[in-house]
């Protein structure tokens, strides 16, 4: 098979570019590891920003986020007794969407076929050929059969895990990586959220988010130990525990239920440099990993992808190939400020396992300067709204 870009990975990064290269008449393939149904089943982001809500709109894919995504005005730091509440809509003019990645990426699967965007599901040994040419190529397997896709640019859309950026050699960029030494255990169940914005607290015995889905549908999350297995979290325990850290009055109002999903994410940071390589350009997950304190991953996902249509459109459409060797430094100089937005959120709102009164002293101070100060929120404001693209 022939096309002009072969996209791998159709998480939220790859299936949105797909749809803004169809929509300008790229041609351009699909290839997904994993069944649609599995890529559905993974229980990530759930908070929009406004590139990602205006992509959707550009694309005539935002019925359903309009009527169920959820606007929100501010959200909550809690420490201990006090809540900071972040008025992002007063201080930015702006608002976040709650709408979960699953739903997004529903929305985007549907339209797939009527939009002749391809989607292959099911591709298996995906390996990646003469990236440093102009004539790259990829192969897969779907079931026995060998296959091979020949293309002019290659996109990596394939998380973290994927193959795209193991085919740039190691002389050829830059790792930058922080772990962190903790996971978010996460609970998604059918009850009516605690609070009607959502609620980061600092507590002693640990982080703990409330968020949701929507006005039926909570997700909360409170951070564990690497070593720890969710095995060792009946629902009852996490309940229990996320009634003591988010504090006496949104447990007042928490209510509990059976756990549709459990899981433990852990938390890194981890940006790779430059993003494209030759014919391969890199987008989202697969060139950088933000710990999900700022809610950031997705919408990162979702400027990069925005740079990288614009880019391939101009390439494809008018011969321009300067977009495409501007890209890796127009998406870094975003994805970099992002990954200090959420590394900072993260040291100010976990208890680190080395940290003793100094740094928690650093946090007490931090906080009641963000209580007190407009600027302070407001910095923090317009990062949790999204920077500009
Ligand atoms: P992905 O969503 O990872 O999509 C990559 C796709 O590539 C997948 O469908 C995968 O199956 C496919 N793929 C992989 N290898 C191959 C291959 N060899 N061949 C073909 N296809 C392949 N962000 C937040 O903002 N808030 C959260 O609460 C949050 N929770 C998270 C929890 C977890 C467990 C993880 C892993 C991430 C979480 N994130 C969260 C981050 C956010 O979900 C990601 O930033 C977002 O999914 C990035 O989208 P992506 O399309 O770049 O990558
Ligand atoms: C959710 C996840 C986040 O990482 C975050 O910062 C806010 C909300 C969520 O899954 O709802």
């Amino acid at each position: 098979m022939k096309t002009q870009v072969c996209i791998i990975g159709a998480g939220p990064a790859g299936l949105l570019l797909g749809h803004l290269l169809r929509a300008e008449g790229v041609d351009c393939v699909i290839l997904e590891r994993r069944t649609p149904d599995y890529v559905l089943s993974r229980i990530r982001a759930g908070v929009l920003e406004n590139i990602t809500v205006s992509l959707m709109e550009r694309l005539g894919l935002d019925a359903r986020l309009k009527a169920e995504g959820l606007p929100h005005d501010g959200f909550n730091l809690a420490d201990g007794e006090r809540l900071i509440r972040i008025d992002i809509k007063a201080l930015t003019g702006q608002q976040v969407v709650v709408y979960g990645q699953t739903e997004l990426t529903q929305d985007l699967m549907d339209a797939a076929e009527a939009r002749d965007l391809q989607v292959i599901y099911e591709a298996a040994d995906t390996a990646l050929h003469d990236v440093e040419s102009d004539a790259p190529y990829v192969t897969y397997n779907k079931g026995d059969t060998p296959q091979r896709i020949d293309c002019r640019i290659i996109v990596g859309c394939d998380g973290f895990y994927g193959p795209t950026r193991q085919a740039i050699p190691a002389s050829a960029g830059q790792e930058y990586e922080r772990v962190y030494p903790f996971g978010w255990l996460g609970i998604l169940a059918d009850v009516p959220p605690c609070n009607h914005e959502l609620i980061y607290a600092n507590h002693e015995r640990g982080f703990a988010l409330a968020s949701m889905r929507s006005p039926t549908r909570s997700r909360y999350y409170i951070d564990v130990p690497l070593t720890e297995r969710v095995e060792n979290w009946s629902d009852d325990r996490l309940w229990d525990e996320l009634a003591i850290r988010l504090g006496p009055e949104a447990a007042a109002n928490m209510t509990r239920g059976p756990a549709l999903e459990k899981s433990i994410a852990p938390l890194r940071s981890y940006v790779f440099a430059p993003m494209r390589h030759g014919s391969l350009m890199l987008c989202g997950d697969a060139a950088h990993i933000v710990p999900p304190t700022g809610a950031k991953g997705l919408n990162l996902a979702a400027s990069d992808v925005h740079y990288a249509a614009a880019a391939l459109t101009s390439f494809f459409k008018a011969n321009d190939a300067d977009a495409i060797a501007a890209y890796s430094d127009t998406a870094l100089a975003r994805v970099w400020k992002c990954e200090r937005f959420s590394w900072s959120l993260t040291k100010l709102m976990h208890r680190f396992p080395d940290d003793g009164p100094f740094e928690r002293a650093m946090q007490v101070a931090e906080l009641d300067y963000i209580a007190t100060s407009v600027a302070a929120q407001t910095s923090i404001a317009e990062n949790y709204v999204g920077l500009p693209v």
